[in-house]
């Protein structure tokens, strides 16, 4: 990589107050998608304790996190943070990726300063720097946050707990101060069984979704238990267009799958709507 040609990578950073809603699966599918699509990528895996990247990937990382910090605490002139990145290579489109320790106890001395001199590090060599965030307001988290190009924020519509953490994340992030743009509300699993309505939800966050992906368990599986994202399988799944509509819609791009509802009226219920009775 030369360094006459610096950029200054945008930052996508996934997030949400719940586990299990899809941070991992839609990372990993958007540096894949914007790989394949000719950017160059890196992928950070921030879930430092319980990091799923490499799983995801079925990747054998020779570095993490761990070693990282350790060289640039080192302060060697001559450190290059994307020689010691993991490849991920699929029928050739290939990205980068920086894991997640490996042992939990490296996970505890990861220290906030350093992930954010890696982070504007990476941003001088690759387009995009996916990141992989854990479902909580750390210092780590917010550091990260405020380093963000985009932020996605990502919910599904299950439970009440849920949607009440949903509610408090969303408020909590729009209470940053951050441009309105930055931050960009995604459901995962939309059309998952729930006595809950999207609509209710919208209702009660007073805001709509920007995007939608349908809920597919079979296509998510497979891609994990065989180490292909969706995006790069040949089954076009409705959740791999869903996807890829995704990256369309950050990258400023023409966008082919539809959302596949239309978005609920907010205005038809009166402010926060039945839900919000339950929260106040
Ligand atoms: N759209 C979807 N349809 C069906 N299953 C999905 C979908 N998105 C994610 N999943 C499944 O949900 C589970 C959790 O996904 P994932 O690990 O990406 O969530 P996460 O938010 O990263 O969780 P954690 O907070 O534990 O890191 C996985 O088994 C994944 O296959
Ligand atoms: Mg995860």
């Amino acid at each position: 990589m030369a360094e006459e040609n610096l950029i200054n990578g945008v930052v996508i950073t996934f997030f949400s107050t719940a586990s299990a809603v899809g941070k991992t699966l839609i990372s990993v599918n958007m540096a894949s998608e914007l790989a394949r699509e000719g950017y160059s990528v890196c992928l950070l895996d921030m879930d430092l304790q319980f990091g799923d990247v490499s799983n995801y990937l079925k990747l054998n990382p020779i570095y993490t996190m761990a070693d990282i910090q350790r060289m640039m605490q080192a302060e060697n002139s001559d450190f290059k943070i994307y020689e010691f990145l993991t490849e991920y290579e699929h029928r050739g489109v290939a990205f980068h990726v920086l894991p997640a320790p490996l042992q939990l106890s490296e996970a505890y001395n990861i220290e906030p300063e350093i992930v954010e001199s890696m982070v504007r590090d990476l941003q001088r060599y690759y387009d995009y720097i996916i990141v992989d965030t854990t479902s909580m307001f750390s210092t780590l988290n917010m550091r990260l946050l405020d380093l963000s190009t985009i932020v996605t924020f990502l919910g599904i519509v299950d439970f009440i707990p849920t949607i009440k953490n949903m509610k408090i994340g969303n408020d909590t992030l729009r209470s940053l101060g951050y441009d309105s743009n930055k931050i960009r509300l995604v459901l995962n699993r939309s059309d998952a069984k729930s006595q809950i309505s999207r609509a209710d939800v919208e209702n009660l966050l007073e805001e709509r979704f920007y995007h939608i992906l349908p809920n597919d368990f079979r296509s998510a599986s497979t891609s994990i238990k065989t180490g292909v994202p969706l995006v790069l399988s040949p089954d076009d799944s409705e959740l791999a267009r869903a996807l890829r509509s995704l990256v369309s819609l950050y990258t400023n791009k023409p966008v082919e799958y539809e959302s596949i509802a239309e978005p609920g009226d907010i205005s038809e219920e009166k402010s926060g709507g039945w839900l919000s009775k339950l929260f106040n």
